[in-house]
């Protein structure tokens, strides 16, 4: 084994640079094209999917993208360029000169020297047309092309900034990322909405499971997050969950990512509370900052175009009954249309692991949701049980006393005061880019009767 300065050394040995390539042209991204101050006829190459073409009697236009910006790198040749290869959707490589441009629509340009056309697009065939605005819905059909429109790049670069945003938010709060499995003996809600697995046919033993007991897909990463709470004080999970929900709703999915904290020597819903605010602005306050583009794209020709929705639902359930959709948006406008936090929830609506709250035992448990404008229930979290007789009293009222024997030793052996929440990662995208259904916001999306690709 390497010791860390040696494997440092092993490292800068295995340098690139002690092999040198074939000189060529720099290759630059579309966007760090665009971004260059004062180009002066610097030899690049470009890659991408032609957006645009505009053939002028001695000049051609074209447009290039490769998926690293909104906007494109225009591209600049001579009319005997011009080709009926060169067209919407094939992809190209360009090789030339970046120069200032004469337009004031953009900055730089890139005068072509040779262009490359590696693969050809039939247009007929072609499900995206030419300068067409597609409805989302529409694109829906078409999952392994959707992603080279303006809408759906938008969308996930948005989706893999706010990804990035999220990871740093953990780590310069000095959470720990922890991998939770995604394959499971627990059913963590206790809702019963569980994918299980089990292998193909050629390897199944009759009459047994491939792991000795049923397994599943995971519905959430927390009683995982709550065993590795017990030993470091913060920690967070940002992976797929899956929930066999018989729901074509809006905001359902059978796969979704969801961002999971827990926090050792919480005592109150406030502190964690407190994170699940943090996590939202300064997650948004990044993405803004970074592809701030993107954003107004989709604030502009997505949510601009949806429907305004009316809620038959004008008042609050009695208490004891659970909040629908619609109370949840009638709350959250009643409020002004802000996000809201809904604390103290009834015990029997609630699963096993929330902490019954002092003042109102057997009555309530410290339960918080965070509603948003446009989705509802955004984040859900409380505080955990961790009372070993309280927790051994409500597992035997469900009968689960046998299957987390394991959870209540955690309350056996140093146990803290903690809890933690979980947030819907694709119903985060809805809330801050307007986009109706969460279809939308997830590269393959997986729901009752679709599975494609
Ligand atoms: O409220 P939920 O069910 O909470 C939990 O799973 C907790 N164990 C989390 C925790 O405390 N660590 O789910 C959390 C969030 C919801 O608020 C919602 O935003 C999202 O996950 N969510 C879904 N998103 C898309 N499709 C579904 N089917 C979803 N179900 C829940
Ligand atoms: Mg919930």
């Amino acid at each position: 084994m390497l010791g860390a300065r040696r494997l440092l050394g092993a490292l800068r040995l295995c340098s690139s640079v002690s092999c040198p390539r074939p000189r060529a042209t720099a290759k630059l991204r579309v966007r760090d094209a665009l971004g260059v101050q004062d180009a002066s006829g610097e030899c690049v190459t470009v890659q991408g999917w032609i957006r645009s073409v505009r053939s002028q009697k001695e000049v051609l236009f074209l447009h290039v993208n490769d998926g690293s910006s909104l906007e494109s790198l225009q591209v600049v040749a001579d009319s005997s360029f011009d080709s009926r290869e060169l067209a919407f959707g094939s992809s190209v490589q360009v090789q030339g000169q970046l120069v200032k441009s004469q337009s004031k629509r953009q900055n730089v340009e890139l005068k072509a020297e040779k262009i490359e056309v590696v693969g050809t697009c039939e247009a007929k065939a072609f499900p995206i047309k030419y300068k067409e605005r597609h409805p989302l819905e529409y694109l829906r059909q078409y999952p392994h092309l959707r992603c080279r429109t303006n809408a759906l790049g938008s969308i996930l670069r948005v989706r893999s900034e706010a990804t990035a945003a999220i990871h740093s938010y953990f780590k310069d709060n000095g959470f720990m990322h922890i991998h939770t499995p995604v394959l499971t003996s627990n059913d963590c809600e206790g809702a019963g909405e569980l994918f299980q697995v089990e292998p193909s046919s050629k390897i199944k033993v009759p009459e047994e499971n491939f792991f000795d007991v049923p397994a599943f897909l995971t519905v959430s990463g927390q009683l995982h997050l709550e065993v590795m709470s017990g030993a470091f004080t913060q920690v967070f999970t940002f992976g797929p969950t899956f929930r066999a929900e018989n729901s074509q709703s809006r905001r359902h999915l059978a796969e979704f990512y969801m961002v999971e904290a827990e926090v050792s020597f919480v005592e109150s819903l406030q502190d964690l509370m407190q994170v699940m605010e943090g996590l939202f602005k300064a997650t948004t306050e990044m993405v803004l900052s970074h592809c701030p583009e993107d954003v107004e794209l989709c604030h502009q020709f997505i949510a601009s175009g949806q429907k305004t929705r009316t809620y038959a639902k004008k008042q609050l359930p009695n208490w004891g009954v659970d909040l629908q959709t619609e109370h949840e948006k009638y709350l959250v406008r009643h409020c002004g249309n802000i996000p809201v936090f809904v604390i103290n929830y009834p015990s029997e609506l609630k699963p096993f692991y929330m902490r019954e709250n002092e003042d109102d035992p057997q009555n309530t448990v410290a339960a918080v949701d965070l509603l948003v404008p446009g989705v509802g229930e955004l984040f859900g979290g409380s505080l955990r049980e961790e009372r070993y007789h309280v927790l051994e009293q409500r597992l035997a009222r469900s009968g689960l006393t046998k299957a987390y024997q394991w959870y209540l030793d955690l309350r056996k052996f140093g146990s803290v005061p903690h809890g933690g929440f979980g947030m819907g990662f694709e119903r985060y995208l809805q809330c801050i880019l307007g986009v109706d259904n969460i279809k939308d916001v997830i590269p393959f999306p997986r729901f009752t009767h679709s599975c494609l690709l």
